[in-house]
């Protein structure tokens, strides 16, 4: 509502002020403390905690190069928070095995401080974003604040690593037999090529090609295949959804990257066009329920953030703009996928977090 206007009196029911107010206290403090999260991760605060021992401010400041007066308070914040424990007797700090899990090791599942570079990044693109609120005009990947490409690898990377090669390909019909005797995948808006890389450590005798229309993504994943020591099997070049170039893949995979394309009908319809006869279509999306309300409740509402600051301005600045969103559901997203004349589509996994669907001619 535009200042000066007359809000019409409406009668205030305290408990559920209070409750909101409960809610916003937890809301405010968390979201205070994501720059704090970042600086931890940045300096390597939480890595240098990741063994249990005990530490002093001073002895954590001495451990990390860091200043003594800032590291004390970063403590009783991460303290205050449960994210690290406080012993009052020796006015010591110390990281649970499962505080170590989250924030202070690399590579683990549910390693989270990747989370906070993504948020860090909308936040600097937050006037950009207020301003194609007004004009109804798209944002696309490239014109984020590059910390949101980095911030996304090491988001998601975790949840490959827990879950594709153990869980997600095994469920896709004979695609893990295909990939351990040598197959042909291409990875269409991989990224920085996380999830690629990780199937071409575990499948040597496939061949792996990524594909993303953001050159400094491309370029990163190509340093990063290049020090996997995988660059004999991955190949990674600029290319779009809709003509990514090859034939004949066994695997066609989209992670985390359907809803983002201004036509993913158009997507569909080239997919079907390089899959090798019994080809598979793997497609990851966040998890997501067909009925909006269902969608209201804390995964909702991570996924409806993201969605409203990178999914559905990435879709509206590509050609269609069709604006699926990374709630869309399985209904829409199944529509999409026989849209592009997918005979065959079922849901074959899924997570807290994702939805994993096998797509085929
Ligand atoms: C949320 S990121 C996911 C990246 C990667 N798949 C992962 O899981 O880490 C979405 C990716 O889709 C890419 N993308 C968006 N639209 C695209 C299009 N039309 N063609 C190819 N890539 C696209 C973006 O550049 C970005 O790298």
């Amino acid at each position: 509502m535009a200042t000066g206007q007359q809000v019409p009196a409406r009668e205030i029911n305290p408990d559920a002020l209070n409750a909101m107010l409960g809610r916003a206290v937890q809301d405010m403090g968390a979201a205070l403390q994501a720059p704090l999260i970042l600086i931890g991760d940045k300096l390597g605060l939480y890595r240098a905690m990741g063994d249990g021992v005990p530490v002093t401010p001073t002895e954590l400041a001495k451990k990390t190069g860091t200043a003594e007066r800032y590291v004390r308070e970063w403590l009783n914040a991460n303290a205050a928070g449960q994210l690290v424990q406080y012993d009052t007797e020796k006015g010591t700090y110390f990281m649970t095995p499962e505080q170590a899990l989250v924030l202070a090791l690399d590579d683990t599942p549910v390693h989270l401080p990747g989370f906070y570079h993504v948020l860090a990044s909308l936040m600097k693109d937050e006037e950009k974003l207020t301003e194609i609120y007004r004009t109804g005009k798209g944002m696309g990947w490239h014109e984020h604040e590059k910390g949101l490409f980095e911030g996304t690898e090491r988001f998601f990377r975790p949840t490959y690593l827990a879950n594709l090669v153990s869980n997600w390909i095994p469920a896709l019909e004979g695609m893990e037999a295909k990939l351990k005797a040598g197959a042909r995948v291409a990875d269409i808006g991989c990224g920085h090529g996380a999830s690629t890389l990780l199937m071409a450590k575990s499948y040597p005798n496939s061949k792996f090609f990524g594909f993303d229309y953001h050159l400094p993504s491309i370029e990163k994943a190509r340093e990063k295949a290049e020090a996997a020591g995988v660059s004999d099997r991955v190949t990674f070049e600029v290319a779009a959804a809709k003509d990514f170039p090859g034939k004949d893949y066994d695997l066609v995979a989209f992670f985390d990257c359907l809803h983002d394309m201004g036509d993913p009908v158009g997507a569909a319809g080239h997919v079907r066009t390089t899959l090798a006869p019994g080809g598979t279509w793997m497609i990851v999306e966040p998890f997501a329920n067909d009925d909006t309300a269902a969608n209201h409740n804390p995964i909702g509402r991570i996924f409806y953030s993201a969605s409203a600051t990178v999914c559905v301005p990435c879709s509206l600045a590509q050609e269609v703009g069709l604006g699926l969103g990374a709630q869309a559901g399985p209904a829409r997203l199944e529509k999409v996928v026989r849209g592009g004349g997918f005979a065959h589509f079922r849901k074959a996994a899924e997570t807290p977090f994702n939805m994993v669907f096998e797509a085929r001619g």
